[in-house]
């Protein structure tokens, strides 16, 4: 097995940041400028963890492509970390969203565009019901809302190295079996040990021990974990751990937001698998703020007996722009026209393309990664085998290997998602985009391993 020789990466890290830095002098300058405005001179903090000195700022974008204000285009295999998966500004969602804006943008009226919205998203994931926020994090506190409501429950249930937005009860992770904050947690309400119970995924013992003590309220699971590389399930554990939910009178909420790349449907809809609550944000606007959240006719009816009309407007699950005219209209022309069955046969096979090459490039040159797969998005790990769970996965992590690869394919015009090593498709992209990034992929290894 090859192995990195430290002191060559960080010698290969230099020379590429110091070709980005004198590739990208608007965006040093615009940088530099934000200093004195925006808090750490970026919009929102996480932007500072980009590969290279300072993130790139956007000129414009479309397709699968963007243009940064130093005038580079670049392929964007990161497409906005799933908010662009239908590809940047599609014309028929600037056109149903132009004409929206000129003919009222937000109510707190209903429009129909929302019963349109509703009614494909039964079709597509086979729950009845349906209601609108403007983020997948807002559905997600809203389900888990609704399920301590209605089963009179505290507690929520998620896999370890899970992320599902900024969700206070998810930012838990469990250290030597102890459930504790999430390393990185921003002042935590409460040790997130008081609200949540945490379980490896594919660990279906844990997951029967967790549920035994009939104080979860909830199970909040990505069908697939995408946020910590990608991890499927093991042959029969969602149908094994459905069972246990029913068994010990839990609810099942899949969070559909990444793992709509599996399909029109999802993974609920590809596998088969029965939820109690489904959310699904992000894509489902191409971008224009949108997220939903669906349940079943038997959580409608307790939902139903629980709520009383008068306090409807001041019981925690809200937002004034919610379910607003503008994204619902974005919302159905992206359902519409966009994440079509049609869509998913360009795109996953492209996925395929990308993981095939890389795992051949892996081979090739003796370097112990894996390279897993989810419908139209891949990603490698430095693990020699895929891991099974978010701890084994979490403990593979390497942060500066990580940086160079995307530092480097940055600086050849590819965008990787960051914070791992994710690659997305999307209608717009092309089998030339993917070879690019293979052919860059093959120049950072070979130069690695040399
Ligand atoms: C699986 C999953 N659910 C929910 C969210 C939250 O989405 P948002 O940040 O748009 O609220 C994310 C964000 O990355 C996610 O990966």
């Amino acid at each position: 097995m090859t192995t990195i020789d430290r002191a060559k990466l960080h010698a290969l890290h230099q020379r590429e940041e110091s070709r980005f830095l004198a590739d990208h002098p608007k965006s040093a300058a615009l940088y530099q400028r934000a200093q004195s405005s925006l808090l750490g001179g970026v919009p929102m903090n996480w932007m500072k963890k980009w590969a290279g000195a300072f993130p790139l700022f956007v000129k414009s974008a479309k397709g699968a492509h963007f243009t940064d204000v130093d005038g580079r285009d670049y392929i964007d295999l990161c497409l906005g970390d799933t908010g662009a998966m239908t590809g940047h500004s599609p014309d028929v969602v600037a056109e149903a969203v132009a004409s929206r804006a000129k003919e009222g943008i937000t109510l707190m009226l209903p429009t129909e565009d929302a019963i349109w919205v509703g009614e494909d998203l039964q079709r597509r994931f086979g729950l009845p019901y349906w209601q609108f926020t403007l983020t997948a994090t807002d559905a997600n506190r809203f389900a888990i809302r609704i399920a301590r409501e209605i089963t009179q429950r505290s507690k929520i249930l998620v896999f370890n190295y899970c992320y599902h937005g900024t969700v206070d009860e998810s930012f838990a992770t469990l250290e030597n079996g102890v459930v504790g904050p999430r390393r990185g947690n921003i002042g935590p309400p409460v040790n997130p040990a008081e609200t949540t119970r945490v379980v490896e995924f594919n660990d279906l013992n844990a997951f029967e021990d967790a549920l035994k003590h009939h104080d979860v309220a909830c199970i909040l699971a990505e069908p697939a974990m995408t946020n910590v590389g990608i991890i499927l399930p093991d042959d029969g554990y969602w149908h094994a751990a459905r069972e246990l939910v029913r068994r010990y009178g839990s609810l099942l909420i899949a969070d559909e937001t990444h793992t709509i790349c599996a399909g029109p449907g999802g993974c609920t809809a590809a596998w088969k698998l029965d939820p109690d609550m489904l959310v699904f944000g992000k894509a489902i606007g191409s971008g224009i703020p949108g997220a939903t959240y669906g349940v079943t006719e038997e959580v409608a009816q307790r939902i139903a007996a629980r709520l009383h009309l008068e306090d409807v407007d001041v019981g925690g699950i809200g937002g004034t722009l919610a379910g607003n005219a503008l994204s619902l209209a974005a919302v159905r022309a992206t359902l519409e026209h966009i994440l079509t069955p049609a869509a998913f046969a360009h795109t996953i096979p492209l996925a395929n393309r990308f993981a095939d090459a890389v795992a051949e490039q892996i081979r090739a040159s003796g370097l112990p990664w894996n390279v897993a797969r989810l419908g139209a998005r891949a990603e490698y790990t430095f693990a020699p085998h895929a891991p099974r769970n978010g701890g084994q996965s979490a403990a593979t992590a390497d942060f500066d290997l990580e940086r160079f690869l995307h530092l480097y394919t940055l600086n050849r015009g590819v965008l990787l998602t960051p914070f791992h090593n994710m690659a997305l498709m999307c209608p717009a992209t092309t089998e030339s985009d993917i070879d690019l990034h293979t052919q860059i992929f093959a120049e950072a290894t070979a130069e690695l391993t040399s």
